[in-house]
């Protein structure tokens, strides 16, 4: 909690106060909870918290009272108040043991004018109750609204994970990441302790361990894609001492957080390996990965092996109270197993039918060590290939599948698909995010995640605990790019795993986590913030001119634009309804938030001719993937962007002719018309093989301006078609033919092409 103290409450008022005093007529803060309570019921009147106040303690045990007193200790740093443990009846907050409430996590939070009440049945329902009241302080500047809270979470297991192997963290930090998701509610911090890259906890049996295994030679730069691959020549590494884990697991188990070790087996493993050559199949030598990737060096399942895991898992266990050691079990290729002579003799002799089988009797054997010792496994959902071990609970993540079959096979499950629950991915589709792995994943996807796949029955959705949201760093080299991923992501999943499915909304949601953006961000979170990106959307192609409408994820912002070129300011106009664009010019918008440009702008160049903004119809529809701009986009005086074909502007048809009517309003002298077509064949993108215009004056009789052949294998990306047309009238039928079958010694050959057109310029 010492990194998140002393939070700046100017700027989270949602309402703010003027005096000191306010009426009790005078709105505070309650929509500004994350996650969103079960039931609020808000009442009039607010409790103002005394410059001295006291949390009773009653007779409770000392779990409530160690609680209790982390509370005072961090609303005394957080806020004006003096908070103490102890006084009695009348002490500013009560806190009592009820029986009455369901789950050990479950409270109750009541605010009278006179007095805070809090019931739970164990102490973690009671550290709830507090983060729920430490958010309304927030909110609320000293004056806490009268309100019932009835609360309890939907899922036990709530968590974030943060990969140390790639890139390391010092422990300030790790402390700081376990504020962060306590605050939210969340209570698993799933540590992802050792990497091929690196092995970043001390075992004092194994010092080579410390000395090599926690180090690499250098790292690849950029990402791995770029060509040629090349490295920053910097030694890299570190580790955490056994001490620094103690500190770390009692400092967030005082939040109620289980810390659940990761020790990957019997692949992702090539640091050891690269310290104890000997436990692999060819003996090494072997060097700590220094790239990212799956790596064919992994544990050979021999004698010293196990008896090497077992003395790590014997020292990791005795830093890890949880129930729970993570064994990895993910991306473990077999290749090393398929050419050692012991691995093939063991798979003889324990009848293991292939290597999956062997990878199968490898997890059994930790695991039958771990449940000896009390303690279960979690596994990546890779542990089901071969045969799942008896007790193992599977972490699913290529996907929901893993997670289903393990389900109806009685397994627990954990819910970590990278379609919703990978924070490495981009959180938006601007090409100034910082690097990142690859993916797409913004925040409104994994808030509408539903962890419950819906193949499963009630019965079988019983084993699905919870969910995970993960962080892996190749690419987050700092605490900062770290947040970055995780924050806001993870308050969205944390809400999905807490409140009731039914009460979740995501506009709400943008509404209440704005506020809790600012608020991070004034206490040194570097969270990401899409909410205020201006997302435009342009209407056209009905006839009515094009009209541009201005939005930002979070509902109701202030958006101000301008026409003239200039970036916008907090005079320029605002934006109220869909803004008529006319002409040749350039518009550019930008959110505010309390007088702040916010967000990203928006700057759309739109170009003046005769068909832009007039009517269109088509005779065959864009393929539904690549008609995000509706047809109108064709003559929307915009141009798609030249390196993507996936943005509004660009249509794309597959297999088909582009067949379009335009009706210009009035009859003209026509010049020309031209195309913009993009040429991509690695995707099957090619250019058309003919261009015919005809124009007519009743929208009946059309005669052929012009008809033009296309050069149709070119290099460029995007080429321009121009077809001079030397006619007058007012409709026009222009019709792009498709190439049809991509021809023999062609990328796709005998499939239907995709042919891309953007804008359609007449003059
Ligand atoms: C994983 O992402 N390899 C579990
Ligand atoms: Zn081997």
């Amino acid at each position: 909690m010492r990194n998140l103290a002393l939070f700046t409450l100017i700027g989270l008022l949602m309402f703010a106060c003027e005096s000191d005093q306010p009426s009790s007529e005078t709105p505070l803060a309650v929509d500004f909870l994350i996650p969103k309570p079960n039931t609020v019921e808000i009442g009039s009147g607010y409790f103002a918290l005394p410059s001295e106040a006291q949390i009773s303690s009653g007779e409770l045990g000392e779990d409530w009272q160690s609680t209790l007193q982390f509370w005072a200790d961090v609303f005394s740093e957080e806020s004006k108040s003096t908070w103490k443990v102890g006084g009695q009846d009348n002490a500013a907050i009560v806190v009592e043991k009820s029986t009455a409430l369901s789950s050990p996590e479950a409270y109750f939070l009541e605010i009278n004018p006179q007095q805070i009440r809090i019931q739970a049945s164990e102490a973690a329902g009671v550290y709830y109750a507090f983060q729920t009241l430490r958010q309304l302080i927030w909110a609320n500047e000293g004056h806490i609204p009268v309100v019932k809270i009835s609360d309890s979470p939907r899922f036990a297991y709530r968590g974030m994970h943060l990969d140390v192997g790639r890139h390391f963290f010092p422990v300030d930090f790790i402390k700081k990441y376990i504020d962060l998701l306590a605050t939210y509610k969340m209570n698993r911090f799933h540590w992802h302790l050792t990497e091929d890259q690196g092995w970043r906890i001390e075992i004092k049996q194994y010092p080579k361990l410390q000395e090599i295994a926690a180090y690499r030679k250098e790292t690849l730069i950029g990402h791995y894609n770029d060509q040629p691959q090349t490295y920053d020549g910097q030694r890299y590494g570190g580790f955490y001492t056994q001490e620094e884990v103690k500190e770390v697991v009692a400092y967030a188990a005082k939040q109620f957080v289980t810390i659940i070790p990761e020790i990957e087996l019997p692949g992702h493993a090539q640091a050891a390996l690269a310290a104890y050559p000997e436990l692999s199949c060819t003996g090494g030598p072997i060097e700590a990965a220094t790239k990212w990737g799956v790596f064919e060096e992994v544990y050979c399942p021999k004698e010293n092996t196990f008896t090497f895991l077992e003395n790590v898992l014997t020292e990791v266990m005795a830093l890890f109270p949880s129930a729970y050691v993570h064994i990895g079990g993910d991306e473990c290729p077999k290749t090393r197993w398929e050419e050692c002579t012991e691995c093939q003799a063991l798979m003889i002799k324990e009848g293991l039918e292939d290597e999956h089988a062997l990878q199968s009797y490898f997890i059994r054997r930790i695991e039958k060590f771990l449940n000896a010792n009390g303690r279960q496994i979690i596994g990546w959902d890779e542990i089901l290939e071969g045969g799942l071990a008896p007790n193992a609970t599977v972490m699913s993540w290529r996907g929901e599948e893993g997670g289903i079959a393990a389900a109806k096979q009685g397994h627990n499950v954990i819910m970590t698909p990278t379609t919703y629950c990978y924070f490495d991915y981009y959180q938006s589709q601007d090409p100034g995010e910082p690097l990142a792995i690859g993916g797409f994943l913004p925040l409104e996807k994994v808030y509408n995640y539903e962890p419950i796949p819906a193949e499963l029955s009630a019965e079988e959705a019983k084993y699905i605990l919870g969910a995970q949201g993960n962080v892996w760093t190749e690419y987050l080299s700092t605490p900062g790019a770290v947040e970055y991923m995780a924050y806001p992501r993870a308050i969205a999943l944390a809400e999905v795993v807490w409140s009731a499915k039914e009460d979740r909304n995501f506009k709400g949601f943008t509404k209440r986590l704005n506020p809790h953006l600012r608020h991070l961000k004034a206490e040194g979170v570097n969270t990401a913030n899409h909410l205020l990106d201006v997302e435009p959307e342009i209407i056209s192609g009905d006839g009515e001119g094009i009209k541009v409408k201005l939005s930002t994820p979070l509902e109701g912002s202030e958006i101000r634009y301008t026409l003239d070129g200039k970036t916008p300011d907090v005079n320029s106009a605002l934006y109220q309804q869909p803004v008529s664009v006319e002409g040749t010019l350039q518009l550019n918008a930008q959110a505010f938030d309390q007088g702040k440009a916010s967000g990203r702008p928006a700057k759309i160049q739109f170009q003046a001719h005769l068909a832009a903004g007039k009517k269109i119809s088509l005779e065959h529809q864009p393929h539904p993937k690549y008609n995000a701009g509706g047809i109108g986009a064709l003559i929307n005086g915009v141009n798609g962007a030249d390196e993507r074909y996936g943005d509004a502007e660009w249509l794309g048809f597959s297999g088909k002719d582009l067949i379009a009517n335009i009706d210009l309003e009035t009859s003209q002298e026509l010049e020309s018309i031209s195309f913009r077509f993009f040429n991509g064949p690695g995707q099957w993108i090619y250019l058309p093989q003919k261009v015919e215009v005809s124009t007519s004056e009743d929208g009946t009789t059309f005669n052929l301006a012009n008809s033009q052949n296309i050069n149709t294998f070119n290099e460029e990306k995007v080429v321009n078609v121009k077809v001079p047309i030397k006619s007058k009238g007012r409709y026009l039928k222009v019709h792009v033919y498709n190439l049809g079958r991509i021809p023999e010694g062609n990328v796709g050959a005998g499939n239907a092409p995709w042919l891309f057109v953007d804008e359609m310029v007449v003059k």
